[in-house]
């Protein structure tokens, strides 16, 4: 059974990049990226680690923790860090695991056979600090992710999590967000002194509120 939202991610050791870890500890109380690709020294796999790592300071901005995953042997990890650093021109920051005995794959559905066999596809989780499921997407090997669109839904995930909210098509932070149904218009005028606009009485929109 493939994980779900609102599911527990799983605990797992690893062997990496930046030495042997415990996926809890590592997270801590952050949000957490883990994300598999399906080789190394493959071309779209290392443009996909190079913008990760180009995006890094973003990803840390919003407490978040990334780690890759796919299951070659940690010394051609180590070997091809060195070629995206360079073709990249970024500073790989963040840890590679080797899942060789593909523990991790197994755990987190990374394998589809009717795509490979052997290889992880472009599977992507992001964790909440309740080390709950909160995002999950799957690329195939032959179409790189959108890593600017893994951070706008971080950005989402991280609003909603603290206000009344959700976020509506295409969504950019700064822009207004939809009010949740089940606040009434009374308490919602409360709740969002920015201000609230009815489209509809279950549409209706105010301002980002934690700007
Ligand atoms: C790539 O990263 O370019 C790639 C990896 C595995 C299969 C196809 C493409």
């Amino acid at each position: 059974m493939s994980l779900r939202l609102g599911d527990i991610a799983p605990n797992f050791k690893a062997k990496t990049t930046a030495g042997d870890i415990d996926f809890y500890d590592y997270l801590g109380n952050s949000w957490g990226v883990l994300f598999s690709h399906p080789a190394d020294f493959t071309p779209v796999c290392t443009t996909e680690l190079g913008k990760t790592a180009f995006l890094n300071n973003e990803f840390a901005k919003r407490n978040v923790k990334v780690l890759a995953v796919s299951v070659d042997p940690l010394d051609k990890h180590i070997g091809w860090v060195k070629d995206i650093n360079e073709t990249q021109n970024v500073e790989v920051n963040f840890p590679i695991i080797a899942d060789e005995d593909r523990t991790v794959a197994n755990l987190y559905g990374m394998i589809h056979p009717n795509a490979s066999e052997t290889f992880t596809v472009r599977s992507l989780f992001v964790i909440g600090p309740d080390k709950k499921v909160k995002l999950t997407i799957t690329y195939p090997a032959s179409t790189g992710r959108n890593f600017y669109e893994v951070l706008r839904v971080i950005d989402s995930l991280q609003l909603t999590a603290n206000f009344s909210v959700s976020t509506p098509a295409d969504w950019k932070p700064t822009e207004d967000v939809i009010i949740a149904p089940s606040i009434s218009n009374e308490d919602a005028a409360i709740k969002f002194p920015k201000g609230v606009k009815i489209v509809k009485p279950y549409l209706r929109y105010t301002p980002q509120p934690n700007l």
